[in-house]
């Protein structure tokens, strides 16, 4: 679909570096070829995109409005196309990976919008006669660095915001999916994206440190794994760069005693099992009333048995494999390791291909402590660890036992209890009853190990991509 995978200044570049892309559905076929971006190209990219700051900050909103617009609309005319790379490089399921790219379109028009919105505050006078306002201008060129998992809905969450509100960019995708990543960049170049405005420099974790090492940045955009947030910021030390970091989570599926097993169950299963767990708001920690401990367990089993596993462009599939080797090497170690300090653990689910692939199964975990290890580290992939509460409080408590807090979920009709539980438990998003809830018109945030910085979506982006300045015009002069 593209003439490359670098995208620097307007031009694909050819390099000398690369990788087969393997289908992880399908480990025996190429999906096609990928280029690494050189040290090199990161710099170019760097001056490439201060370069183009210098007149993209210029523009109209309404110019940019628009360009947002044709984004979007090129974004529908591209849907099946793009899912259908995403579905081969990353495994995830067709209608899932349409809805990236529908979500990407609405995220667009979002941005859009705002765009045209106001950029500040008209303030009393500094003093009599003056004039005096705070406005909100764009922050610069802006480092983002995308994960594997939402390959094109988490970049659209971070491009639209930069181009709608004057930032130019240079993007970092995740290693596993960066063919899909120069598949979405086209879109952006057919629109009519200024050369510059954003640039693509696929790599590993040296490109990565290049990108953000880059001096023209003012701003980096994260979305992926703690560690990583926490190199970054490490490599920020000392400079003048705003950081958005979207990290990890060990999200807790809050079970209250009224909670009725079996759509509960389903929906922690959902939260849990789609996109092959592989999601930050994943729910990863059932907390269930003790005295309904083995028949939540039972029913979570009986939904998780209903999954089927298969190629993502198989209708019958509800989840595909894990993205990558090391993913699934790292999740059976970790469920050998829990079991041999005495979890139990029960594999559930149907996989439905007969292609190598990185396969996994709906896992449940039982039977271990609190503060087991399996019980408080993000997995990113499907398995679920049971803990028994003894009521809201100590719910409340258990939700709060681990450095994260991204997503809850709290499965109740009691609404005091469920109120009270918003209230105590320390998360940027809680749901009642529904596993998760995100829509580019509402705030994604994380707390304590799950993020740090301004929130992203809805008019909250606008706080980390354009920063403020105040101005005071004294007209008679002699302020
Ligand atoms: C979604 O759940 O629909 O990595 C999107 C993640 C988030 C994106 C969630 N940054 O899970």
């Amino acid at each position: 679909m593209t003439a490359g995978s670098v995208l620097v200044d307007g031009a694909w570049w050819r390099t000398e570096t690369g990788a087969d892309v393997v289908n992880p559905a399908d480990t025996d076929q190429v999906v096609g070829r990928v280029e690494w971006a050189t040290p090199g190209l990161v710099e170019q990219s760097g001056a490439a995109a201060a370069q183009a700051f210098g007149a993209w900050r210029r523009t109209s909103a309404g110019e940019r409005a628009a360009l947002l617009l044709r984004i979007a609309d090129r974004l529908d005319h591209q849907r099946e196309p793009l899912a259908r790379l995403a579905v081969a490089e990353q495994g995830k399921t067709l209608p899932e990976a349409l809805g990236e790219v529908d979500r990407g379109a609405a995220t667009f028009r979002y941005f859009a919008g705002q765009a045209l919105d106001p950029t500040g505050d008209l303030l009393a006078p500094i003093k009599p006669g003056a004039l005096s306002y705070a406005q909100r201008v764009p922050l610069g060129p802006i480092a983002v660095i995308t994960p594997f998992n939402f390959p094109i809905l988490v970049p659209c969450w971070k491009l639209a915001p930069a181009l709608a509100f004057g930032d130019t960019v240079v993007w970092k995708p995740s290693e596993a999916t960066s063919l899909t990543a120069a598949a979405l960049a086209q879109v952006l170049v057919d629109a009519g994206l200024p050369p510059g405005c954003v640039n693509l420099v696929p790599g590993g974790a040296d490109i990565g440190a290049a990108v953000v090492a880059l001096p023209q940045l003012r701003g980096v955009t994260f979305t992926g794994s703690t560690a990583v947030g926490r190199t970054i910021q490490r490599a920020l030390a000392g400079r003048s760069v705003a950081a958005q970091l979207e990290l990890g989570g060990k999200n807790p599926a809050v079970v209250l005693a009224d909670a009725p097993a079996e759509a509960t169950a389903a929906s922690i299963l959902k939260g849990i099992a789609s996109g092959t767990g592989q999601r930050c708001t994943a729910l990863s920690r059932a907390l269930v009333p003790r005295q309904r401990h083995d028949e939540l367990v039972e029913a979570l089993s009986v939904a998780a048995d209903q999954w089927r596993m298969g190629d993502g462009l198989d209708p019958g599939s509800m989840a595909g494999p894990l993205t990558t080797a090391s993913a699934r090497a790292r999740i059976d170690a970790s469920i050998a390791e829990a079991r041999a300090r005495g979890g139990s653990a029960i594999t559930a689910g149907t996989v439905t291909s007969d292609r190598p692939g990185w396969w996994t199964h709906p896992t449940i975990v039982t039977g271990l402590a609190a503060t087991d290890p399996l019980a408080v580290t993000e997995l990113f992939g499907p398995v679920l660890v049971v803990l028994p509460h003894d009521g809201l409080d100590h719910a409340v408590e258990l939700a709060n036992a681990t450095p994260f807090g991204l997503n809850a979920a709290v499965y109740t009709g009691d609404l005091a209890a469920a109120m009270a539980a918003i209230d105590r438990i320390e998360a940027g998003m809680v749901q009642v009853n529904a596993d998760a809830g995100v829509a580019a018109h509402v705030p994604f945030i994380g707390v304590g190990d799950s993020g740090f910085g301004p929130p992203e979506q809805g008019p909250w982006a606008r706080e980390f991509f354009t920063r403020a300045k105040a101005v005071n015009i004294h007209p008679g002069g002699q302020g």
